[in-house]
């Protein structure tokens, strides 16, 4: 695709109106719909960059149905995607971590022909310190025909996905997204409102030896994954190890280094949560699909994240993401080949 004018490249709505024909399909919806999503991450950028200014930061004082505790970002940002969904009349049911049961908008009761899973803030902890933070979305088919919408379109397998991405609020605000056609990622121009593209078809390097865990909770883990933990710190210059380590507790920030730079994020089950922390819908069924898309892998240390039905709309998982021959060996040490 030939760059905008001025030199710039081009913007994330001409990216997709241009791959809209790619689709015999399409009807204009879809542009709609990822259109509503991209702009609910620009008014969550603006509200993150001003955010001990507009009272933004800090708790609600209640906890949501998975026992976490509430932000104020994750409420406000839940309201504005709720909102920002209904609106477009294309969605029938709406999922999101904060919500403990689906959202069946009317507007979208007989149109709505996507259904759309979210975490509104990924990292929240991370807000109150200004540290980066994200929004994951995941969007399927409607699976019922016409009238209400039921769980049952929610709980797809990840396969399904007709598309998914995240929203990272960091030192730059990066849209990043696939339809099953590579990944794309563009930068938020804060002065001009607009994301630009500037990584078309990210694939994750060869080189690897960077892993993303929270290494504190390990003396609980299982032990395949003590022991992966323990073999990726060993000295060994000829299989690149020791590797580094970063993690910085947000899912979408730990996840982009990797995707950039290469290496693995994990978060294990451990004794007491074996399906560990991470939920399936709204965290990793649409990485995975990023991941895939972007050569790499994602599992729950045995099968394919993808290939997993979520039984229900908060349920976890053990997940490992990010280059293909890292999830690989981690999947060797749970006695997968
Ligand atoms: P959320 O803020 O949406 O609840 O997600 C937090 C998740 C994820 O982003 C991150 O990777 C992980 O929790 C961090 O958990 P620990 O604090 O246990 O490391
Ligand atoms: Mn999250
Ligand atoms: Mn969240």
């Amino acid at each position: 695709m030939n760059s905008n004018t001025q030199g710039l490249p081009p913007t994330l709505s001409r990216f997709i109106r241009s791959r809209q024909s790619e689709y015999p399909e399409a009807t204009g919806d879809f542009t709609s719909l990822l259109s509503a999503i991209a702009l609910g991450g620009k008014l969550i950028s603006r509200q993150i960059n001003l955010a001990g200014l507009v009272e933004a930061t800090g708790y609600t004082g209640r906890v949501n149905v998975q026992g976490e505790e509430v932000a104020k970002l994750d409420d406000w940002s839940n309201e504005l995607f709720i909102d920002l969904l209904s609106e477009t009349g294309l969605v029938c049911a709406i999922g999101s971590e904060e919500l403990d049961r689906p959202v069946f908008p009317e507007s979208g009761a007989e149109s709505g022909k996507y259904v759309v899973s979210y975490d509104p803030v990924d990292g929240s902890s991370n807000i109150d310190v200004a540290a980066p933070i994200g929004t994951i979305f995941s969007i399927y088919p409607r699976k019922s025909p016409s009238g209400e919408c039921s769980d049952a379109d929610l709980l797809q397998p990840g396969r399904n996905q007709v598309a998914a991405g995240y929203i990272l609020y960091g030192s730059s605000t990066i849209f990043c997204y696939t339809t099953g056609q590579g990944v794309h990622a563009f930068t938020l121009d804060q002065t001009m409102g607009e994301y630009h593209l500037t990584t078309p078809d990210l694939k994750f390097p060869e080189k690897s030896n960077v892993y993303s865990t929270n290494e504190g909770n390990s003396g609980t883990w299982l032990m395949p994954d003590r022991q992966w933990v323990n073999y990726v710190k060993e000295n060994d210059p000829d299989t690149g190890r020791p590797y580094s380590a970063r993690y910085i507790g947000a899912l979408v920030a730990d996840f982009h280094r990797i995707l950039l730079k290469g290496g693995i994020f994990a978060y294990p089950g451990n004794t007491t949560n074996p399906e560990g922390k991470l939920r399936m819908l709204y965290e990793c069924a649409p990485m995975a699909f990023v991941a895939e898309q972007a050569g790499g892998a994602a599992t729950n240390g045995t099968t394919p994240i993808l290939d997993l039905t979520p039984t229900g709309l908060h349920q976890r998982s053990p997940f490992y993401i990010g280059s293909k021959r890292e999830v690989d060996l981690v999947g060797a040490f749970h006695g997968t080949t």
